[in-house]
């Protein structure tokens, strides 16, 4: 073929093919920029529609997010007594964080200064949220507690997530002495990810040195279910490095937890004679405290239901209790397998000394 050829082959495919292309990226090219300016648009709107809710000293906040949203607008009522067991976990926040706080004196006397950031990490349902939350409540009415979601902070445009992480911190700053509770964290700080992950990650880390060298009043605290996955940079020390691990309840702790979710039905009456809370605790070995308020829960619809159904009030019976048990599997086990298989292949063998040592001392206190 020569060239005056395949010259003309050029032309009539671009005659055929080329127009309708041009015209198709010209189409495409409109929906994009008409879709930006969608997206403009209502990041505008946002940011008008929450701009009320920021005072001038918060930074820039023109990214359409309401910190104040951030703000729990009630204090968690829920106290230590709440929670059954972790003992070990209540006196190392005690010492760490409630004391610093309610015995400040005494601290500045010896010259102990709190630490700034505090990882909580364990099997899910096993109670790190409902600690930290009664942690908040612990300090007393002076210190302030903000639990911004994970998601709130990752789902934004790029550059948006930093803005807000600062944004974050200088509103913390602005509340006097608080704590930022941050669960989930390792979706935040994790060991590997793109490059806008890692900018998001080192903005948060710079906030929390700033913290450290400014000696400002904050405390973060993270909760995770695997540790193993975040950044062992963020555990390098004026950091997360306080970890404490959150196990699952031993027999003592799955006795408080049943008083607890039966504390009503036992103060009205209606936990039957035959109910051995021992008995329970021995059958749940296992279990965590969600599905010990599972079971609860469960036991307490039996009764319920058959009261609607049949006019019969009775007590709940531990046979109830035991049905309810029977439907349900221990869910610690796959976390302490994946947790095993995760520590191999990242080497964090620190972790499975911690696991392993409760797993131990749970093991001699039923065995004496
Ligand atoms: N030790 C406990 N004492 C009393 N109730 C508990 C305890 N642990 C868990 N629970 C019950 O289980 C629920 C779930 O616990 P929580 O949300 O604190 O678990 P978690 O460790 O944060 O789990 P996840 O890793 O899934 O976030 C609590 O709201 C509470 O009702
Ligand atoms: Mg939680």
């Amino acid at each position: 073929m020569n060239d005056k050829n395949s010259q003309n082959d050029i032309v009539s495919w671009l005659w055929r093919y080329g127009a309708p292309m041009i015209a198709g990226a010209i189409l495409i090219a409109d929906i994009y920029i008409t879709a930006k300016k969608l997206q403009q648009r209502s990041k505008t709107e946002n940011s008008s529609m929450y701009a009320e809710s920021f005072s001038t000293d918060i930074g820039d906040l023109d990214i359409g997010v309401n910190l104040n949203s951030f703000l729990l607008k009630e204090k968690p009522k829920v106290t230590f007594n709440d929670i059954g067991g972790l003992d070990e976990v209540k006196e190392v926040l005690r010492m760490e964080v409630i004391y610093p706080k309610i015995k400040s004196e005494l601290y500045s006397l010896y010259n102990k200064k709190p630490g700034c950031g505090i990882l909580l990490f364990g099997p899910p349902g096993c109670g790190k949220t409902l600690i930290a939350k009664a942690l908040a409540n612990e300090c007393g009415p002076n210190v302030k507690f903000i639990a911004p979601m994970i998601s709130d902070i990752m789902s934004r445009w790029v550059g948006d997530s930093e803005k807000i992480i600062a944004a974050i911190f200088n509103y913390a700053k602005n509340l006097g002495e608080c704590i930022i509770f941050l669960d989930e964290i390792d979706s935040l700080l994790p060991r590997s990810g793109p490059s806008y992950m890692k900018r998001i990650k080192n903005t948060f880390l710079q906030c929390i040195d700033g913290i450290n060298s400014k000696k400002e009043n904050l405390l973060i605290v993270g909760a995770t279910n695997a540790p193993w996955l975040l950044d062992p940079a963020a555990r390098r020390p004026g950091r997360f490095d306080k970890i404490i691990y959150v196990p699952p309840p031993d027999f003592q702790a799955r006795k408080s937890i049943f008083q607890i979710h039966l504390k009503e039905i036992i103060s009205n009456g209606m936990l039957g004679e035959d109910v051995n809370i021992d008995e329970l605790a021995l059958l749940t070995n296992g279990y965590t405290g969600a599905d010990i308020k599972a079971i609860c829960e469960e036991a307490k619809e039996t009764v319920l239901k058959q009261a609607l159904s049949q006019g019969s009030i009775r007590p709940i019976s531990m046979q109830d209790l035991a049905a309810a048990i029977r439907k349900r599997t221990p869910s610690t086990l796959p976390w302490i397998t994946e947790a095993i298989r995760s520590i191999k292949r990242y080497k964090e063998y620190e972790f499975y000394e911690i696991i392993n040592k409760k797993i131990r001392a749970d093991n001699d206190a039923s065995n004496s």
